[in-house]
């Protein structure tokens, strides 16, 4: 089957106004600036406040991304939301970006990758695009991690941050990045390597696992960074194999670590300029990381020079689960 060709009309990204630095953490847990910077390259994230909302960001972005396309949100044919913490369990909090875009009758849903959610999203899009069912597809990778951190423990909270990105992918008038390969997968056998104990409807919250901090992220670190690595760099060369007739234009991963960035670099001897990293500003914010560095990167000229060469987007997080894009740029 020929495929509809699509690409990026539009990305917009909002993150919270709150600031966490390393200084503040130092005063909650037991670390210092200088662990943290050492040994994950962040600087600061930025929190949510009380009263705002994983919806509150995603709307902002969505705006953000259709003022960049140039498109009134009635164009928007299908809204795709990749988060861990959406508002509430039900309903989906796409449904309520829907509503406040002014939208009705146009399909929301939420689908939860980890943090690989937002690589997740893409890849369904693509589906609808290059089959042509849809023109133009809204999707958004956000995240209120700030919110299911666990501050009493300094081996995890210090990784995450807020925000939100939105890119808007079209068949009509694509703007750059067209979408030539996708590929994700999981392996559902690290299921608790990061993972909530309770919350959910297996274990449903009692004021005691509250206590015990039980709707909290607990992260294995030390085997995430191990299999991110290796799939940061499995990903990137499949991705190179798969669009072998293009140079290598940019990289945009998911920001887990700055070490795990350098150590996938390193491994493919690549120079630093080719992989775009806002982690120092922004920490690890799941779902939100790669479209948030993608318009970052976009904004700031990072692309300049990438017109027609290989963009990669890579993911990997929870589930455990991975993911790429191949884009022409
Ligand atoms: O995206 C989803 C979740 N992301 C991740 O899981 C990220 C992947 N993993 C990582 O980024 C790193 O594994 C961490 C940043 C989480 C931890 O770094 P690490 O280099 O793997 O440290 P470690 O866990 O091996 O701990 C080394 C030492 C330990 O002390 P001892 O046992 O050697 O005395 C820790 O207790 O560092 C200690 N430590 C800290 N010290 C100061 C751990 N966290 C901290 C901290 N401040 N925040």
């Amino acid at each position: 089957m020929t495929r509809v060709p699509f690409g990026i009309r539009g990305t917009g990204s909002f993150v919270p106004e709150g600031v966490l630095t390393n200084d503040d953490l130092s005063k909650i847990v037991d670390t210092s600036d200088e662990w943290i910077v050492k040994r994950t390259g962040i600087r600061q994230r930025h929190v949510v406040r009380e009263g705002e909302t994983t919806s509150m960001l995603c709307i902002e972005a969505a705006k953000r991304a259709l003022v960049d396309a140039d498109m009134d949100a009635s164009e928007i044919d299908l809204i795709v939301l990749a988060t861990v913490t959406p508002d509430q369990h039900v309903p989906a909090t796409s449904c309520i970006i829907q509503h406040e875009l002014g939208l009705t009758n146009v399909p929301a849903f939420d689908m939860q990758a980890g943090c690989t959610g937002f690589v997740y999203g893409t890849s369904v899009a693509a589906q609808y695009l290059w089959t042509g069912t849809y023109k133009n597809v809204l999707v958004i990778g956000a995240e209120s991690l700030s919110r299911i951190a666990d501050y009493t423990d300094r081996g995890s909270s210090i990784l995450f941050g807020d925000g939100a990105g939105a890119v808007i992918y079209s068949s009509s008038a694509p703007r750059c990045g067209e979408v030539r390969s996708c590929s994700i997968e999981a392996d559902g056998g690290g299921y608790d390597v990061m993972h909530q104990r309770a919350g959910g409807a297996k274990i449903p919250l009692t004021h005691e696992l509250l206590d015990d901090y039980a709707d909290k992220l607990v992260i294995h670190g030390r085997q995430v960074y191990q299999f991110a690595v290796r799939k940061f760099v499995e990903l990137v060369q499949r991705e190179q194999e798969t669009n072998s007739d293009l140079e290598l234009g940019g990289i945009v991963p998911h920001q887990m670590n700055q070490r795990i960035i350098e150590a996938a670099r390193d491994r493919m001897d690549l120079p630093e300029e080719s992989i775009f990293v806002n982690i120092d500003r922004m920490g690890n914010t799941s779902a939100a990381s790669v479209p948030l560095a993608l318009d970052e990167a976009r904004r700031t000229g990072w692309f300049d020079g990438a017109d027609g060469k290989l963009v990669v987007l890579c993911s990997f997080g929870a589930g455990l689960t991975w993911g790429s894009v191949g884009m022409k740029w």
